[in-house]
């Protein structure tokens, strides 16, 4: 893995909007993995910042985010795709047929796993997948766990991830759903190349276990160790030993 170490969360945010902004400079169509929480708000503004009117066109840019709380849809204000919405797609004119979601009101849940599965497969493939990563080394909500699940399925949420969850409930924990739709591990690590931002004294640990620890389900972040293409950008809160 690369590890890249930033003052701050701002200093590595500029530096990661730059460099998804180049790649879609070259390659226009680029298809986008995205995650939502908190890490990612200042990726967000600072994209938003730097995509001026005349700047980098995200009209064929296709994205699919890594996951969606069950019961929720778009018009859930505390839907991620509703966050999505409010935080880039809206801003930077990313084409709402280019949208990739998982839709979290699905009469059929295992059946929209599997559409999704198959959407992104007809996209080509993810090109760069940005992720975060939870306390516990969670990625998307695959969960610490005996087990994983290789691709797109319905998770049950850990209460510190709900918790975690909590500010887009207005604090109440008891409102954040504990269901999602999530990418499964293969489905992330099939992505051609992977960003993890990591920012927070919260996060050194799981960053650390994630980096020299053994690849293990209970830390679902270490298998990216077996992807050939990882950086991992952190600020110095969260950066390993
Ligand atoms: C959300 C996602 C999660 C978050 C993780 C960290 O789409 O994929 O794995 O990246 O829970 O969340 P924050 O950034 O809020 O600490």
């Amino acid at each position: 893995m690369n590890i890249q170490r930033f003052t701050d969360g701002r200093a590595l945010s500029q530096d990661l909007a730059r460099r998804i902004l180049a790649a879609i400079d070259r390659q226009p169509g680029l298809v986008l993995g995205l995650p939502t929480g908190r890490t990612p708000l200042p990726l967000y503004a600072a994209l938003r910042e730097q995509t001026p009117p005349a700047g980098t066109d995200w009209s064929a840019v296709r994205t699919f985010n890594l996951d969606e709380f069950v019961g929720l849809g778009a018009s859930d204000q505390e839907s991620y795709r509703a966050y999505m919405e409010r935080e880039l797609f809206a801003a930077v004119g990313v084409d709402p047929t280019h949208v990739g979601f998982l839709d979290g009101r699905a009469a059929d849940p295992d059946a929209e796993c599997g559409r999704y599965e198959e959407a992104i497969a007809a996209a080509g493939g993810i090109d760069l997948m940005i992720l975060g990563i939870g306390a516990n080394g969670h990625i998307g909500f695959n969960e610490p766990a005996p087990g994983l699940h290789a691709r797109t399925h319905r998770a049950r949420l850990q209460p510190g991830t709900r918790a975690a969850n909590a500010a887009l409930f207005g604090g109440d924990i008891s409102r954040v759903p504990d269901e999602a739709l999530s990418m499964g591990m293969a489905t992330i690590l099939r992505a051609r190349s992977v960003i993890l931002m990591a920012t927070g004294a919260g996060k050194a640990a799981a960053v650390d276990a994630m980096i020299r620890g053994p690849i293990t389900t209970m830390l679902p972040a270490s298998f990216l160790q077996l992807h050939p293409d990882v950086t991992v950008m952190v600020d110095l809160a969260a950066s390993p030993r």
